[in-house]
């Protein structure tokens, strides 16, 4: 019996444990490109901006894309992802993934601002799913009296549950092919990227990534692998600090990073949903609150918790062709993650500075 090709894959995968560096290869080269011709057809495209997480580092109470960055205008980062799409023309195709914790406050964000000169008809706003946290006796624990502790359940299934809404329907409709992934912290992030819409149109491909080269082997950043002809991104909180740290003279070995940038063709998606595909579950061990009862009432005290997330670039290795772009960093990455030091507001309104944002 032939085996299904999704199938083909997950074995793949599973051959060995997911931490032998010996697995993977560094991307080749044949799959990279250094230079292309933007294309412009962007009527193809729909943007799809992941803003479903809580900025937990950020520290920031609302939702972080209305986070202001410190501009000599202040501007948030909705704001300027909206004033460049604007640019790139009329009535544009956007999604925005919110999450049941930021939905309200986004759409009513953005209705105040009259969508910063978008048509509310052009952007769509869809949910991801919440799921319990566990403390560290797998229980389930309480984040209000009345109220199980939750959390987004990480960006994994944007695309499935974009493919849910009406938009995919809506966006076929209006001949969209391709889907540009943009998170929302990246406001370096160029929507209807030419560059990444020309590897789509020159190639049919079902996958392009722009990836930055990374220098610094503590920056939080996934890394870029192949294991047998795969795409595969390890993310920075699961590498072996074999593939993480190891060398090849100056250079690391493993250069490429994941920027979060990328762009898929819907018919892949669509053939991933026929071929029932799974997101893996990613668990992460992270310091949080809950409630508990005592004598005098409830009372909130810290504990270590388990979150149960999927990422999104597990799609990635199911993908039959793909490119690699490298993208120069000062012109597309300059994610607002932290209150202060590294990739802080005052850091991320610096390199807005030295670029052109239309
Ligand atoms: C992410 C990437 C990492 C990459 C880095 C670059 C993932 C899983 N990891 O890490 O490989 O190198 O960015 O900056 O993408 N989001 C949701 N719903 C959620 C969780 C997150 O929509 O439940 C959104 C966030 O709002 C954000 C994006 O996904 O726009 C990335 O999430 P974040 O948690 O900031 O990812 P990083 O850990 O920084």
């Amino acid at each position: 019996m032939n085996k299904h090709p999704l199938a083909e894959v997950k074995q793949i995968l599973q051959q060995s444990p997911a931490v032998n560096p010996h697995d993977f290869s560094p991307v080749s080269n044949d799959r990279v490109v250094h230079e292309l011709s933007p294309s412009h057809h962007f009527e193809k495209m729909g943007v799809l901006i992941l803003a479903g997480g809580q900025g937990t580092r950020l520290g920031f109470e609302g939702p972080k894309g209305c986070f202001e960055l410190p501009l000599d205008e202040k501007k948030s980062l909705f704001q300027i992802h909206f004033e460049r799409i604007r640019a790139k023309g009329p009535n544009l195709s956007v999604a925005i993934m919110t999450s049941p914790l930021n939905h309200e406050a986004t759409l009513a964000y953005l209705q105040a601002n009259d969508y910063f000169g978008l048509s509310s008809s052009q952007v769509d706003l869809y949910q991801q799913e919440l799921i319990p946290m566990c403390d560290d006796h797998g229980y389930l624990f309480y984040e209000a009296p009345d109220k199980i502790a939750e959390a987004p359940a990480g960006n994994g299934k944007a695309l499935f549950y974009l493919y849910q809404s009406p938009i995919w329907e809506k966006w076929r409709q209006k001949g969209v092919e391709y889907i540009q992934v943009v998170p929302v912290d990246n406001p370096l992030a160029e929507p209807f990227d030419g560059e990444l819409l020309a590897c789509h149109v020159e190639n049919h491909l079902d996958l392009a990534l722009k990836c930055i080269e990374r220098v610094d082997p503590e920056e939080k950043l996934g890394v870029i692998v192949e294991k047998q002809g795969k795409l595969m991104i390890r993310e920075y909180s699961e590498v072996s600090d074999a593939v993480r740290m190891g060398r090849s003279g100056e250079q690391l070995t493993y250069y490429l990073g994941n920027s979060g940038l990328f762009s898929c063709s819907m018919d892949y998606i669509e053939r991933l949903v026929d071929g029932a595909f799974e997101m893996p579950w990613h668990l992460a061990h992270k310091k949080g609150k809950r409630l508990i009862s005592t004598p005098d009432g409830w009372q909130a005290e810290e504990a270590w918790i388990w979150k149960f997330e999927t990422f999104i670039f597990d799609i990635f290795p199911y993908a039959d062709s793909y490119r690699v772009i490298v993208g120069d960093r000062k012109n597309c990455f300059a994610p607002l993650k932290n209150l202060s030091g590294p990739d802080s507001p005052e850091v991320v309104a610096e390199a807005l500075k030295h670029v052109s944002l239309r």
